[in-house]
């Protein structure tokens, strides 16, 4: 069974609305409600007095209309009776100023008063809960990811540091070597001297920035298990998530949560209208959230039925047909729900113009009937959940003919890193880069992996190193194994740089990896917005129209490499600006600047071609499970009709594929191959 439903927040409506939930709920073939994200003070309406009928109401009425819940603890939302009580719980921001309640996440997770409340309602849900035979799963909290720089969090940062660093003097010495406090006379003689990095009056410490951000992950990731581990004592079989961001919105380390939930459960919400953006969005988001499950099926617990709020403050909605296309995407990566935020869209609050699947128009409307629609492909391909999707574990992945398994190197560190500022460019953004080489794979319909930078690469063909700024010794000596063992890598700009304390390699840049590239760089020469390149075509100093580079350049010397183009123009002509370097059995890659989409689909072509994986540019994945079923996902997003090589039995039309697959534009298939 896919799981398919959403959010729901019957606490808004009454009991008419309840009625005609429940009917809708039949008629879409909803089976999963996620249930009290936000119903705090409806469950505690007064400190220690709970009040849990209606929440007993709709379990009951849920399950007796074949919807299991996924019973959310209500602990991102704290009751305004909370923060009054305890004032001294409200996040602080780094200027010293506190928030007030009336909007959510208001709280402070180091705060030991939120704390205790936070276990407090828990407990109780767990408790009332626990031989409910509605609940499917528990979904901690929502969205973690509330910061505070106040007194509270100054003491948890000093723990967590002499955690680190260790405990006295010797700690201390440490915490001042890896912080580089010998700059700015910042040394540390005291613990209580040393404070979150709060508003002052020039440039922060970078090293001190970057713990800060691993101690929230760590400090918030302390407040899950506290609470996972209070809902594990009392069901003991009842697996328990929560709901990450996507992965620009997470604070946290993906890499460090994924294992310490049961179920990697992701919220994407995507751009609308970004047609081809939107899609790769979906593809790299889905690989991300597999790779942080350690590549089993993972949930994608909110996407937006339609209308969302756009960058630009209007609202945005999902094109006709989308829906499914969309949502089956996610699936054909690893996933094995398709939940929303939220069933029915509310009428005041301040998501009140967040679209819903039953929109306030009501159901006879065009995105209630293409969430029928949805419901009834969800049934028809139901056999794909619990099976695997992925580059290294689907023979012939990525392609209909082909073979391949490729993986890109996501790093939060590395993107906390590089936001610090004071680096060379403020524009430099790890995760950009990280789409952008998974972008050209998903071009070339080739399938790739998400993997973390001291992750096993065995299997892999190709590795991509997207600006991953900090490398320990360690994360560089299994990169360089994977190379002299006869891997491919492709390293760009910005990667290698600095070690796990921010302190940058010397000798010529990237220092962790200079020797596998056989390059070595001088100078950084970062680029402004609307800057670019002229690069030759080929090493040759004479061959122009090589395509441009944008964002970042540098003074790059090969040191063994060959070069594969130049700069062509500017201070930098006449030097390297892509090289290729052959390193043990293996070959590698540096790309010094960023290459715009054509340039880059070339490169990774040609460097897949040369790892033995087919490009042929057509969308496609596959599930498949122990015993060696497979499932072809195929997508056709373009405007013209297109044919993929396909066997088997398609499961959303009944219809039985004989060698060749007919993809109308917007359509998508799933074919039980034979
Ligand atoms: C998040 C939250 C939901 C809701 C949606 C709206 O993912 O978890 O509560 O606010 O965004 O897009």
């Amino acid at each position: 069974m896919i799981w398919f439903g959403g959010d729901y927040n019957p606490e808004q409506w009454d009991a008419a609305v309840w009625a005609e939930d429940d009917a809708l709920m039949r008629q879409a073939r909803v089976n999963t409600a996620t249930v009290g994200v936000f119903s705090w003070a409806m469950l505690e309406p007064a400190e220690g007095r709970f009040s849990f009928d209606w929440l007993d109401e709709t379990l009951d009425r849920l399950h007796g209309n074949g919807v299991r819940v996924i019973l959310a603890t209500p602990t991102a939302s704290p009751p305004p009776w909370f923060t009054l009580a305890h004032p001294d719980a409200l996040p602080v921001r780094p200027d010293g100023s506190r928030l007030w309640h009336g909007s959510r996440d208001t709280y402070c997770a180091a705060a030991p008063a939120y704390r205790a409340a936070a276990l407090r309602i828990t407990g109780e849900l767990a408790r009332r809960y626990a031989d409910h035979p509605a609940l499917a799963m528990w979904h901690v909290h929502n969205e973690y990811g509330t910061r505070c720089w106040c007194d509270h969090a100054a003491t948890a940062f000093q723990a967590w540091l002499r955690g680190r660093y260790g405990t006295g003097p010797a700690g201390l010495d440490a915490l001042n070597e890896a912080w580089g406090t010998a700059f700015w006379s910042q040394r540390y003689s005291a613990w209580e001297e040393v404070l979150p990095p709060r508003a002052t009056q020039y440039l922060p410490n970078p090293a001190q920035s970057l713990d800060f951000r691993r101690f929230w992950s760590a400090e918030l990731l302390s407040a899950f298990v506290a609470q996972r581990d209070l809902l594990r004592a009392s069901t003991p079989d009842v697996p328990v998530t929560t709901n990450f961001m996507g992965p620009e919105g997470l604070v946290l380390d993906p890499w460090e949560w994924g294992r310490a939930v049961d179920v990697v459960a992701v919220d994407h919400y995507l751009s609308a209208t970004a047609a081809a953006a939107g899609h790769a969005d979906i593809a790299f988001v889905s690989d991300w959230a597999r790779g942080v499950g350690g590549g089993r099926p993972w949930l994608l617990m909110e996407q937006a039925p339609s209308t969302v709020i756009g960058p630009d403050g209007l609202q945005e909605h999902r094109p006709p047909g989308r829906m499914l296309r969309d949502s089956l995407a996610y699936v054909a990566r690893g996933s094995d729900s398709v939940l929303f935020f939220q069933w029915r869209a509310s009428r005041s609050g301040a998501e009140m113009y967040h679209a819903g699947l039953v929109p306030h128009a009501g159901a006879d409307t065009r995105i209630f009937r293409e969430a029928v629609a949805l419901g009834s492909a969800l049934e028809r391909i139901a056999e794909v959940s619990g099976t695997v999707s992925g580059s290294r574990s689907v023979p012939g992945s990525g392609t209909v003919s082909g073979s391949g398994a490729a993986a890109v190197i996501v790093d939060a560190e590395s993107r906390w890193a590089l936001e610090t500022r004071g680096l060379p460019s403020p524009r430099v953004r790890h995760l950009d880069v990280a789409r952008a080489l998974h972008g050209a794979l998903w071009r070339a319909g080739i399938a790739c992996d998400v993997v973390r930078a001291d992750g096993d690469l065995s299997g892999y063909r190709l590795v991509l190193v997207p600006a991953v700024y900090l490398l320990s010794t360690a994360a560089a000596s299994s990169l360089r194994r994977y190379v002299a063992d006869g891997g491919r890598l492709v390293v760009t700009f910005g990667s290698g740089i600095a070690d796990p304390f921010h302190r940058v390699y010397t000798g010529g840049y990237p220092g962790a990896l200079r020797d596998v590239l056989g390059v070595c760089g001088e100078e950084f020469h970062p680029l402004r917005p609307g800057e670019s390149v002229a690069l030759t075509l080929g090493g040759e100093r004479s061959t122009p129209d090589g395509g441009r580079g944008t964002l970042w350049t540098e003074r790059l010397r090969t040191d063994g490499a060959t070069v594969l183009s130049r700069y062509a123009e500017g201070d930098l002509a006449g030097l390297p600006a892509v090289t290729r370097n052959a390193f043990g059995a293996g070959t590698t890659w540096y790309v010094s600047t960023m290459l715009a989409d054509d340039g880059l689909d070339d490169l990774l072509r040609a460097v897949a071609g040369e790892a033995g994986l087919a490009v042929d540019g057509v969308p496609v994945s596959r599930r498949v499970d122990e015993d060696g079923n497979s499932w072809l996902f195929a997508f056709n997003h373009s405007d013209a009709a297109v044919t993929v090589p396909a066997s088997g039995l398609e499961l959303l039309s009944g219809q039985e594929v004989a060698g060749t697959l007919e993809l109308a534009p917007g359509d998508v298939a799933v074919v039980r191959e034979a």
